[in-house]
């Protein structure tokens, strides 16, 4: 293992340090003969920090795979915290059903099942974070739910913006599409202040926008 691989393999072992729970949960996911798209552990751990940092108690993803992701935004709430997250296939819920009740995180999650665009309308915000990362086409439809399901404060990650580079192309795939859409959402809304930061490593070249809420919806 060299380059951008090697590096990130060095900052997980010698900062991030997943435990047997995270790894297992990484481990059956790809048992289970699911793609192997979860977050890399550094981004992770990123996400868990940001909760912490933003006192987050109510969480919601769309996009739970095997709970790899989930698994660390729920140790990033209290105790009593709750993250909903948002999956379409059963067998994935499944899968991470099984992952956060290992790691002892089940207790805080609902999973629910279904296209997130109709389980979004059946939510009660706000939630104090969001994190994105289901079918990219619909991107711009999660960031306006998350911005309804907001409060003034609440922060908004919207995963895996640049692609490898094809975020760039206009005539993109659907993908692409709803990506540069949300991004160009997020760099003109009246609601919100957004960067994005690009990122290599195991999963190549790729990135991610932050945005906080910034006014309460009119
Ligand atoms: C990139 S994976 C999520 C990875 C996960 N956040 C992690 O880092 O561990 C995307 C997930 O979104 C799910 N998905 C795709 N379309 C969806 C939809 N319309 N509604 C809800 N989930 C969807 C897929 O089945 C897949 O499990």
């Amino acid at each position: 293992m060299t380059g951008w691989a090697a590096v990130e393999r060095y900052l997980v072992d010698t900062v991030v340090q997943p435990d047997e729970a995270l790894t297992g949960a990484v481990d059956a996911t790809a048992a289970a003969g699911m793609p192997a798209i979860e977050v890399t552990p550094t981004q992770g751990k990123f996400l868990m920090l940001l909760a912490r940092i933003q006192g987050a108690r109510r969480i919601l993803e769309i996009g739970t795979l095997g709970g790899f992701s989930t698994i660390w935004l729920a140790r990033g709430v209290p105790d009593d915290g709750l993250v909903d997250t948002c999956e379409y296939e059963q067998a994935h819920a499944e899968v991470a059903r099984q992952n956060l009740d290992q790691a002892g995180e089940g207790h805080k999650v609902t999973i629910h099942v279904g296209a997130a665009l109709d389980t979004l309308p059946t939510l009660t915000g706000p939630y104090d974070l969001f994190f994105i990362d289901a079918d990219k086409a619909n991107n711009p439809r999660y960031l306006d739910w998350a911005i309804r399901l907001s409060r003034p404060g609440s922060v908004i990650v919207l995963d895996n913006v640049v692609r490898g580079g094809t975020v760039l192309e206009t005539n993109g795939d659907d993908a692409v599409r709803g990506t540069r859409e949300a991004l160009e959402l997020l760099g003109s809304h009246p609601q919100l202040e957004a960067t994005a930061i690009q990122t290599v490593g195991s999963k190549d070249w790729d990135g991610f926008a932050v945005a906080v809420v910034v006014a309460a919806a009119a």
